[in-house]
């Protein structure tokens, strides 16, 4: 008899606090930036990079190439758990907002990480981002990712102020089949596909390695030819006019 007005009292207790608690989380606005607080626990900014590696950046990184990865992360077309989760019944159109916010938002970017790469692959290096190889059907890197490896509006990224252990981890994928952002053609995996295992190696070392600087480049920069090679990433072009 005691037991039971104890567990009742007890009952009684829990429904108020959790009344409590719904009524004051009635109260928090529901801003985006509210709604985006789970993302900056790992996105937030350049001393995350510290607590983890791994983590990209997101802020300032083109609208279109956001929007494209977070559909792809809800949709299994890229694999990380905890967000896909968080994404899990988040409309378009609530992505894209989200995407925007991102974009627009300010970043410091990390103090280069010196590469300590051999002059002749330092060499290979700047061959493949400033000429590519047409022996192989490589285009140069800064073609589609900007002059300035700062990407190009709205869907390519940048290149730069990006962790080393990411971007390995990035190529390893694509190689390796485990990453399949887009359908097909996925320009960005067929052209990681023909890299060599040491020039995969030594692009993800030299490319941290460089200071940030530049802008995003406008869409006009980028040569037909080449958005064709990548069409399935532009599909959705209606939002970025
Ligand atoms: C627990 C940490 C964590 C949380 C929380 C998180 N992310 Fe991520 N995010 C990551 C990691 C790690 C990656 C890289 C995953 C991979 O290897 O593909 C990533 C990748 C991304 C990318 C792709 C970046 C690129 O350059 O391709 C975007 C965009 C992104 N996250 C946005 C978000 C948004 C928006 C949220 C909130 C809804 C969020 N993330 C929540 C850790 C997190
Ligand atoms: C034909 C155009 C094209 C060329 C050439 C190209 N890329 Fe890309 N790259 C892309 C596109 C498009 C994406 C975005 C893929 C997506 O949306 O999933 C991308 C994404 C990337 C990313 C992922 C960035 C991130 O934040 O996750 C890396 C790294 C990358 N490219 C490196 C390179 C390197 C290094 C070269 C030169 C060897 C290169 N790319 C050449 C089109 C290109």
């Amino acid at each position: 008899m005691k037991f039971s007005i104890i567990t009742i009292t007890t009952l009684f207790l829990v429904f108020s606090l959790a009344n409590t608690a719904q009524s004051t989380s009635i109260k928090v606005p529901d801003s985006l930036e509210q709604r985006v607080k789970p993302c900056t626990i790992c996105h937030e900014d350049v001393d995350k990079t510290s607590l983890d590696a791994y983590f990209p950046r997101i802020a300032g990184k083109p609208a279109g190439y956001l929007y494209n990865q977070l559909r792809n992360f809800r949709d299994g077309r890229r694999y990380y758990q905890p967000m896909a989760i968080l994404l899990e019944n988040m409309s378009d159109e609530y992505i894209l907002e989200i995407a925007r916010y991102f974009s627009s938002m300010h970043y410091t970017y990390p103090q280069p990480d010196p590469h300590g790469l051999p002059p002749n692959e330092i060499n290979m290096v700047e061959k493949l981002i400033n000429s590519g190889d047409p022996a192989r059907n490589i285009p140069a890197c800064n073609t589609c990712h900007g002059e300035s490896l700062m990407g190009i509006e709205p869907y390519i990224p940048g290149l730069l102020g990006l962790p080393h252990a990411y971007l390995a981890a990035q190529f390893g994928g694509w190689r390796n089949g485990g990453i399949m952002r887009g359908q097909t053609p996925d320009c960005m995996s067929e052209i990681a596909k023909k890299l060599t295992q040491e020039e995969v190696y030594a692009l993800a070392r030299w490319l941290p390695a460089q200071p940030v600087s530049g802008e995003t480049a406008k869409s006009e920069t980028l040569d037909p030819a080449l958005v064709q090679r990548c069409e399935d990433i532009f599909s959705e072009r209606k939002h970025f006019k």
